[in-house]
């Protein structure tokens, strides 16, 4: 009789237990000032703080269960610098500290790494040089040459379904110019949501590879060359896209040949497009193409966003190699709907000819991150409705 009266009162306790702790809400934005209400079994870590376990991020991401357990890690504030890379598929969610979680330029975690890729052989891929690389394998994340990129094996499986980072730096210092792709993020076959986060660097800064679906949400894209570009579809919501120099162009995209279907391709709305101060406003005024065709089927759009001086008249321009461009009348699609500012001038873009300026009818397909991403269930939608 006594031990299962003993086991009554254990259990009894243990509910107890946890409906204490269901009674403490979980709050993002309280976890990520002060530590508490943060969902259970949030992994803290910090170089110098007693509180943490883990005093790298990797360290953390390398003690998740290989499973589907929603998993959440709160990074104190500081420099780590590190390379990140993560091939869990289960959903994980990377908080950074903050009292101002609704502004990315106060961000208080950076995450940093300085390394480029000037090796012009093919025998180093590009994503090497990343901070933070999500993909399943080291295949599905290489870039590759030439027109297709590497051949990423059809049978390779989908890696992280339900990513999540808020208030968290990716700064690759390799150098203060372009000098060779160096990314700050590189993020293939998976699923992933960037919120207030910060992306800086000057070559090939964002690398959405195959089958990677990002949304960004107030975030900033900061950039000299062909800082967005790849394969998959990345949808930048709300944020500043941040020119530290023009070369190439903002956008270079390529047409994917993959197993799944998919709208690919980088879709900027409702963001800034602005030099990254008044020194360098100076200096590139009227010479940053919007983008060039990393390949013929390059989609982008710049979608009711703000475009500074610094823009090039003609708004896209070809990217042409051996005298051979690599525009496609027809099949490239580089385009603009309802953009404003003084990058405009509607005479030169025309005389350009390479950018496409739509109405509603062209650009109704591409006009929601539900038609262009296959499920967005991974967006964190109560964010981007102000919560
Ligand atoms: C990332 O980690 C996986 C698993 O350990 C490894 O196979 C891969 O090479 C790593 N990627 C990079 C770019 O180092
Ligand atoms: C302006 O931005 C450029 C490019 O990032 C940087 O090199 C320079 O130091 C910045 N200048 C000022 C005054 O902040
Ligand atoms: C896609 O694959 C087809 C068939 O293998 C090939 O002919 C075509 O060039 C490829 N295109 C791209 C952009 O990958
Ligand atoms: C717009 O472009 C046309 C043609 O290139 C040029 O003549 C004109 O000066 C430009 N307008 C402005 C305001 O820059």
């Amino acid at each position: 009789m006594l031990p299962s009266i003993l086991s009554l009162l254990v259990l009894l306790l243990h509910t107890i237990g946890a409906s204490t702790t269901a009674l403490q809400p979980i709050s993002r934005k309280t976890c990520q000032s002060t530590g508490t209400h943060c969902p259970r079994g949030t992994l803290v870590v910090s170089p110098t703080s007693k509180h943490a376990s883990y005093k790298t991020v990797q360290s953390a991401i390398d003690s998740l269960p290989d499973d589907a357990t929603p998993q959440t890690i709160l990074i104190l504030e500081g420099t780590y610098i590190e390379q990140v890379n993560i091939t869990r598929s289960g959903p994980i969610t990377l908080l950074g500290q903050t009292s101002s979680p609704k502004d990315a330029s106060k961000n208080r975690v950076r995450i940093t790494w300085a390394a480029g890729n000037r090796d012009s052989t093919g025998s180093v891929d590009n994503v090497f040089s990343s901070v933070l690389v999500v993909a399943p394998t080291l295949e599905a994340s290489l870039t590759g040459a030439g027109p297709t990129g590497y051949p990423v094996p059809d049978d390779t499986s989908f890696g992280n379904k339900d990513f999540r980072v808020y208030n968290i730096d990716f700064d690759n210092t390799w150098a203060e110019y372009s000098d060779g792709p160096a990314h700050a993020l590189s993020f293939s076959r998976a699923n992933g949501g960037f919120y207030y986060c910060g992306f800086y660097s000057y070559q090939d800064t964002v690398y959405i590879g195959k089958l990677g679906n990002a949304y960004f949400y107030q975030s900033i894209l900061a950039g000299q060359t062909d800082f967005l570009y790849g394969f998959g579809t990345a949808w930048i919501q709300s944020s500043t896209i941040q020119l530290r120099g023009c070369g190439g162009g903002i956008t270079a995209w390529k047409g994917t040949n993959t197993t799944t279907p998919n709208k690919y391709g980088v879709y900027i709305v409702d963001s800034s497009v602005r030099a990254a101060n008044v020194s360098v406003a100076a200096d590139i005024k009227g010479s940053c193409a919007l983008g060039r065709p990393w390949n013929s089927q390059h989609r982008s759009i710049f979608a009711r966003s703000y475009e500074d001086g610094s823009i090039d008249p003609q708004g896209y321009i070809d990217w042409v190699i051996d005298d051979v461009g690599r525009f496609e009348e027809g099949v490239t699609f580089m385009a603009e709907y309802r953009v404003y500012g003084p990058g405009i001038n509607e005479t030169a873009r025309i005389e350009g000819g390479v950018t496409e300026v739509l109405g509603w009818e062209g650009y109704e397909t591409y006009s929601t991150p539900q038609k262009v991403f296959r499920d967005t269930k991974w967006v964190d939608w109560g964010v981007v409705k102000g919560n």
